[in-house]
């Protein structure tokens, strides 16, 4: 049997943070009331591409797994905010790093899209048509945030995160998968006018997300532990079994009550939220190369991790760890920053949604 073994991971936190004290400087919240209803601390905010954050974790991610570019049979760009749609990002990101042979594609199932592609890749190398695969979660969603929306805009960050996956003999990397799509919850977490649609010929293009937050979060946790109970059935396992679960990270009382229904210590769970907020593709990425960093992850382990998104789209997987848990190199690869604030850096998206910031910039 031929298995794909995660051998590299590497991450992208833009520097810009836009804490919850900030977002009370441009809206009527506070950081009292983020926190308690979300456990979101404060968010990255990218002054790049989500091709360009994309390339460098994947940079990373290729150094800590000992790999070239070259030897890459597939790129695979799990993301809502590609930048450019047709070529796809991946091509992009594909030549930046010089992956010459490796085919490039993007998948879009909202936050889900990374897993979904660890899946279609991990399937790929079983099957073995290829044999080595990039998986990158990236996005910049800053650019989606409508300011008018005290409710929602708080909750989403930017940031990249990148697996290399290799087929290997012994039974490790994703092991078992479940993919599904709660049926008639598509409404309630929604981006009318991203993407092609009549309002691209007039210009009259205005990005405001539905959001029913009640709703994502009752489909949510049903999404993912129906997802959860059906990877474990398929493994032979309980949660008791589980040495570390890394789900997405959306708010930290879907992560609690998911724990809660599965009777899993929160001991045992990856919480990133605190530092990056939601990052859709990119948060269980982010999430697992910090638990890298932490030694959190140990050689050997069995890792459970659920994810959901716009659609309703959601998943669980199961992924035993190989032998590594220490990256084989590091890159030297970077972005330069950005001159100027978070303020700055959002102050064409306050003009467009009609937030007066003008006494916060320090620039123009
Ligand atoms: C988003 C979420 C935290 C909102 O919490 P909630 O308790 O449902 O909040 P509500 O929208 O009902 O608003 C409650 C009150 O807070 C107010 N409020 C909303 N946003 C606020 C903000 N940023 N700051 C302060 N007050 C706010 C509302 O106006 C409302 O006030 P009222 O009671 O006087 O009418 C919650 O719905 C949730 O966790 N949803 C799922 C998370 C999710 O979907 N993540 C992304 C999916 S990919």
């Amino acid at each position: 049997m031929r298995y794909a073994q995660i051998t590299g991971w590497g991450k992208y936190a833009p520097p810009l943070l836009m804490t919850n004290d900030d977002m009370a400087k441009v809206l009527d919240t506070s950081d009292e009331w983020i926190y308690s209803r979300s456990g979101i601390r404060q968010r990255h905010y990218s002054h790049v591409s989500t091709g360009e954050m994309a390339w460098l974790a994947a940079e990373r991610a290729l150094a800590a797994a000992g790999v070239d570019a070259d030897d890459i049979d597939l790129v695979v760009l799990g993301s809502t905010t590609p930048e450019e749609i047709c070529p796809n990002t991946a091509s992009y990101i594909k030549n930046k790093l010089g992956a010459k042979k490796a085919a490039a594609f993007d998948l879009n199932s909202a936050c889900t899209s990374w897993f979904y592609g660890l899946n279609a890749a991990t399937d790929m190398i079983r099957a073995g048509s290829i044999s080595k695969a990039l998986v990158i979660g990236s996005e910049r969603i800053s650019l989606a945030m409508d300011w008018n929306k005290r409710e929602s805009c708080f909750l989403f960050g930017d940031g990249a995160g990148a697996v290399v996956i290799e087929a290997a003999d012994q039974r490790v990397g994703l092991l078992s998968a479940k993919m599904s799509c709660v049926p008639d919850s598509r409404a309630c977490l929604h981006l009318p006018n991203w993407g092609m649609s009549p309002a691209h010929l007039t210009g009259d293009i205005f990005v405001s997300l539905n959001f029913e937050g009640q709703e994502i979060f009752k489909s949510a946790v049903k999404g993912m532990s129906d997802a959860i109970v059906d990877v474990l059935e398929k493994e032979g396992l309980t949660a008791s079994d589980i040495d570390l679960f890394i789900p997405h990270q959306a708010n930290i009382r879907i992560i609690q009550t998911l724990a809660k229904r599965l009777d899993f210590p929160m001991e045992k769970v990856v919480v990133a939220i605190e530092e990056y907020a939601n990052t859709s593709a990119a948060s269980i990425p982010l999430a697992l190369c910090d638990a890298l960093a932490a030694g959190r992850v140990k050689p050997g382990m069995t890792i459970l991790t659920a994810t959901f998104g716009a659609g309703l789209t959601c998943g669980a997987g199961i992924i035993r760890w190989g032998d590594r848990v220490d990256p084989i190199a590091e890159s030297d690869a970077s972005i330069p920053d950005f001159e100027g604030t978070v303020f700055d850096l959002m102050a064409d998206s306050f003009v467009h949604y009609g937030v007066d910031a003008k006494h916060l910039l320090t620039k123009g």
